[in-house]
């Protein structure tokens, strides 16, 4: 979709100004435009998502680039390898693994849900690099770590101090992937447990317009609902915060449901997992934790 024109002067450009009611102007008033990590203000990035609960890299990852390596992972792809994972398997996510997932059940021995309907395809560091895509991860976990004030380099090619980057495509599928309206708790757990903050790291390969027409990400900012995906590129990379109510809309609807292509809205993920024990009692232990540290309202 193309940017629409602006025709007001972002009212958000100076920190704790109000936060702008033109959705264009929102994404332009929280976006950085580099070429390295070392052209970024961290600060700025972090007090923007403080502010709105949103920001926008662009310039770190070549968008060309990216688009190649959604080509490659179209044109490699094989719905037979799509997978049920128990996640007590906490090794699964460890390798090349392509899961398919639809349901309302999250984590395990709670109550809590988070209806949802898309494909993981987890592509960590230190498996075999089957899109191309490498790179871009590595440069977005050392994003992460600069935006989390952590050495560059930490968990980006393996684990340390027990957390790895769980490096993966996240793919809702045309004709109704989605994801439902929802705080993260798994994954500010990691984070606020090693007080990291609550800023959550994606970029873009699909863009809204050519990939897909209706739906995609979207965080909701003083009860607005902001689609931010209407204004990103493939290659962009966008921070939240997962605290904020977010979730992804029904991506086009309308159309057939298409299980049989790499189809719809995708975006790579560079998540900080702990390397739980493989014994499945891990993660029954993280999830219980979590529900109990971050909705006590919500427990078991
Ligand atoms: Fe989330």
């Amino acid at each position: 979709m193309e940017d629409r024109p602006s025709y007001a002067k972002a009212s958000s450009a100076v920190p704790g100004t109000t936060i702008s009611t033109n959705d264009l102007d929102l994404i332009e008033s929280v976006t950085h435009v580099a070429s390295s990590l070392d052209d970024l203000d961290y600060e700025r990035i972090r007090e923007d998502v403080r502010r709105t609960s949103l920001a926008r890299v662009r310039g770190l990852l070549d968008r060309q680039a990216i688009r190649e390596c959604l080509a490659r992972v179209q044109e490699g792809f094989d719905r037979s390898k799509d997978r049920k994972h128990d996640p007590r398997d906490t090794e699964a996510v460890r390798t090349n693994f392509q899961k398919l997932q639809i349901g309302a059940k999250s984590g395990a021995d709670t109550r809590r849900t988070l209806g949802r309907f898309l494909r993981i395809l987890y592509n960590p560091i230190f498996a075999d690099d089957i899109y191309g895509l490498r790179e871009a991860f590595a440069i977005t976990a050392r994003f992460r770590n600069r935006l989390y004030g952590l050495p560059e380099d930490f968990a980006v090619e393996g684990t340390d101090n027990g957390f790895f980057t769980c490096a993966r495509i996240h793919q809702y599928p045309q004709g109704g992937g989605f994801m439902v309206p929802h705080r993260d708790i798994f994954s500010r757990l990691v984070t606020e447990k090693s007080e990291l903050g609550y800023f959550q790291i994606f970029f873009l390969l699909t863009e809204k317009g050519s990939d897909y027409t209706e739906g995609g990400g979207y965080v909701e900012i003083d009860e607005r609902r902001v689609l931010f995906e209407d204004y990103t590129l493939t290659g962009d990379i966008v921070i939240y915060d997962g605290r904020t109510m977010h979730g992804v809309a029904d991506v086009d609807p309308l159309l057939p449901l298409d299980l049989d292509h790499f189809s719809g809205r995708s975006a790579g993920f560079v998540s900080l997992f702990r390397h739980l024990a493989a014994d499945g009692n891990s993660y029954a232990k993280l999830s219980r934790e979590a529900v109990e540290r971050l909705l006590p309202a919500e427990g078991h």
